[in-house]
């Protein structure tokens, strides 16, 4: 029987921004429509959420949408808001402010210290980090006045997320599009967790999918994997504060915000990539599902059906063992995926391949292993301690195996 699994997994749908008190500037944008829906996903993401808004942003916008979306009171004007010196409660309450969309005008008013409306004045007000969308035309965008700006406000700490190129309300296109939703969350999760994770400063490097090794230029050698156990660990490690180079296989996901990302196909480049990024890591993730086995020699041409012929011989050759061959990488962390005898091959592979724990997985439980969102991972530690954990999301389990790395760290 395993140990008491740590507090944190005792929250099977731990949420990313769970209890985080978020400011939300809205400015007058054609954008403002799409802070609705950031407001929204950050409420779903488990954060508190009060919203600000500039008058002009009211003309886009209703206050109203943003006091229904939130279940708090919004603020425009400071003198008529219900709590006295609103501008500095909500500033001191918040643990980021957040500017989306911020304008031309918006930008150059935080640079110089100016305070016309509710969100400037919060900004000045906050010690909390900032993070701002701009949305604009691209003239403006791109006009010396407001690249001098950014250039002041990255330098003073503020986090940019976008613009994006792409069609501008003028109809025209170019870069001055707010971010996507998506990416603004996941920016500011990069954010919150370079303030205050316990893995800032830290460097993880996560591997994700399973390789395609292959057989002749239009076939390969594959498996089920989809990457998002690996993803997952690399965005739990993200929002802890660590820097993160995920190495994956060819999935059909989308890079999350702040992540740095390395495409492979095979079990040989997925090595080399590693040895790259590992060479001075704290910590590696083997999520990946590299094939052990690949086609001897890969044919040249598309291999043909010949008339008549009822079979196919492939002679496969053994891959290397990538975490194995790896010298070190920091804490090193594998997985085991099993049909049968779960613990019992999972300690095999934690000898065999040097690794400080594993995390073994039934692939064919219910709800486990390939393309789900959750898993239920048994964890084996070098020093003999073995952990149950409940069936949980993909991101749970992450932090559950982070919970373990930054323990090792200290
Ligand atoms: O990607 P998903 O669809 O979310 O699915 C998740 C998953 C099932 C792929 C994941 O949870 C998982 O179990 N990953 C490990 C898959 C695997 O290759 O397991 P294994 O028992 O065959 O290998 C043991 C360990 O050695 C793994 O850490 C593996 O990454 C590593 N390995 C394997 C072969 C090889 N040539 N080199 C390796 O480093």
């Amino acid at each position: 029987m395993g140990q008491a699994p740590a507090p944190m997994d005792e929250h099977p749908e731990r949420r990313p921004l769970d209890g985080r008190h978020i400011a939300l500037g809205v400015c007058g944008s054609i954008a403002a429509f799409k802070a609705a829906d950031l407001c929204s996903k950050l409420r779903q993401a488990g954060a508190e959420v009060e919203v600000v808004m500039t008058p002009a942003a009211t003309q886009f916008v209703t206050p109203l949408t943003f006091q229904s979306l939130s279940g708090r009171d919004v603020v425009v004007d400071m003198f008529t808001a219900a709590e006295p010196e609103a501008h500095v409660e909500v500033a001191r309450r918040a643990d980021a402010l957040v500017i989306a969309p911020a304008t031309a005008d918006c930008l150059a008013n935080l640079a110089h210290g100016q305070t016309p409306d509710m969100v400037t004045l919060t900004a000045l007000a906050t010690a909390a980090p900032v993070l701002v969308a701009p949305a604009m035309d691209n003239q403006m965008w791109e006009h010396a006045a407001t690249q001098s700006n950014v250039a002041a406000l990255r330098e003073r700490g503020i986090i940019f997320a976008g613009p994006v190129s792409g069609r501008l309300a003028s109809g025209r296109a170019g870069a001055g599009r707010m971010a996507e939703v998506p990416a603004i969350v996941g920016a500011l999760r990069a954010m919150l967790g370079s303030h205050d994770g316990d893995l800032r400063g830290r460097h993880v490097v996560v591997s994700a999918g399973g390789t395609n090794e292959p057989i002749d230029p239009v076939r390969y050698v594959g498996n089920h994997s989809t990457g998002k156990m690996g993803f997952a660990i690399a965005e739990a490690a993200r929002d802890r504060g660590a820097r993160v180079t995920i190495v994956t296989g060819p999935v059909a996901l989308e890079t999350p915000a702040g992540i740095e990302r390395v495409d492979v196909k095979t079990v040989a480049e997925m090595l080399a990539a590693l040895e790259v990024a590992t060479s001075r890591s704290d910590a590696v993730i083997m999520a990946a599902a590299p094939a052990d086995f690949r086609p001897d020699v890969p044919a040249g041409q598309k291999i043909k059906k010949q008339p008549g012929q009822e079979r196919l011989a492939l002679e496969l050759v053994l891959n290397p063992d990538i975490i194995a061959t790896l010298p070190g990488g920091g804490v090193r962390v594998g997985f085991a995926a099993e049909t049968e005898n779960l613990a019992e091959y999972a300690r095999r592979k934690l000898t065999s391949k040097r690794l400080h724990f594993i995390v073994a997985n039934d692939v064919t439980a219910a709800g486990s292993g390939f393309g789900t969102e959750t898993n239920e991972v048994v964890i084996l530690h070098d020093d003999g301690r073995v952990e149950e954990l409940p069936l949980q999301s993909k991101y749970a389990v992450g932090h559950a195996i982070l919970d373990r790395v930054a323990a090792r760290l200290g």
